[in-house]
């Protein structure tokens, strides 16, 4: 791997190899999420213990200082919505140019195996790969699935990671699921693990998370599960222990609960 390569993996990847990214790029298709209304707000609590974020370039100049940030990973896909015909028509929405303008860590792209938009979002994936490899810039896939979140099982996810992998991600990001063994086995670039909707309780995202980072994940691109939570601070603590110090779920729970009533 080529030094300026080796050196934006190593911002997005701390020295454990594991890595605690921050997305906050909801907004490129869904709008002021909820509890993402000003990203601003969520993000300043949480970024310190986030190893880096996932940001579009309209949020990144708007809400994140230049002088306090962390390393960027520039969601660079988009141009749908969630009241459109079809999520997965997606396309290049930022230029390599402008990534490097914003001093990106890496580049994010959404791709949808199996929908009527496969080969294009492929496309765009292997287009990005030849511009990034050209100028050293990590491209990390994201294994979408839109609304039809019941696809989210080890079969589908092995197959869609397997194929950004093949096309030239560096870095796959891919849902937890049932067997997760089999989407890390079949897949030869590092898999980080998205969070999706907010689930029910803490304990079940620390499972999930522990679950992954067992079965060889190297961290989470995990976001509403953290800031829709009403104790963000509390809740990104306990997953940064599970993510870089081996803590087990239960551990992460004794953060949360002793965290909760210091932060808010
Ligand atoms: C949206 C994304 C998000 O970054 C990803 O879904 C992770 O966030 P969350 O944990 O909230 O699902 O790629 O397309």
């Amino acid at each position: 791997m080529e030094w300026g390569m080796a050196n934006r993996m190593a911002q997005i990847i701390k020295a454990d190899g594991h890595t605690l990214i921050m997305p906050v790029d909801h907004g490129y298709f869904q709008g002021p999420t909820k509890k993402l209304e000003q990203p601003r707000k969520t993000l300043e609590p949480i970024m310190p213990y986030s190893d880096a974020l996932f940001i579009t370039r309209g949020v990144l100049r708007s809400s994140v200082d230049p002088d306090k940030t962390k390393p960027i990973v520039l969601r660079v896909s988009g141009g749908t919505s969630v009241i459109g015909k079809d999520l997965a028509n997606e396309g290049l929405t930022t230029s390599m140019e402008e990534a490097i303008r914003l001093n990106a860590s890496a580049v994010g792209i959404s791709i949808f195996v199996g929908s009527d938009y496969e080969k294009d979002s492929l496309l765009n994936l292997a287009k990005l790969a030849d511009e990034g490899e050209r100028y050293g810039i990590p491209v990390m896939a994201v294994t979408a699935v839109g609304k039809e979140l019941e696809k989210r099982d080890a079969r589908y996810l092995a197959l869609a990671s397997r194929i950004a992998a093949e096309l030239g991600a560096r870095v796959v990001k891919t849902y937890w699921c049932e067997n997760f063994a089999k989407v890390i086995t079949g897949c030869p670039v590092p898999i980080i693990m998205a969070g999706g909707p907010k689930v029910d309780t803490e304990l079940q995202v620390f499972e999930f998370v522990y679950d992954g980072m067992q079965n060889g994940a190297i961290g989470v691109n995990l976001g509403r599960n953290i800031w829709q939570n009403p104790f963000p601070v509390a809740m990104i603590k306990g997953i940064r222990a599970i993510i870089h110090k081996n803590a087990n779920p239960k551990q992460a729970q004794e953060i949360y609960d002793s965290e909760k009533g210091q932060s808010a």
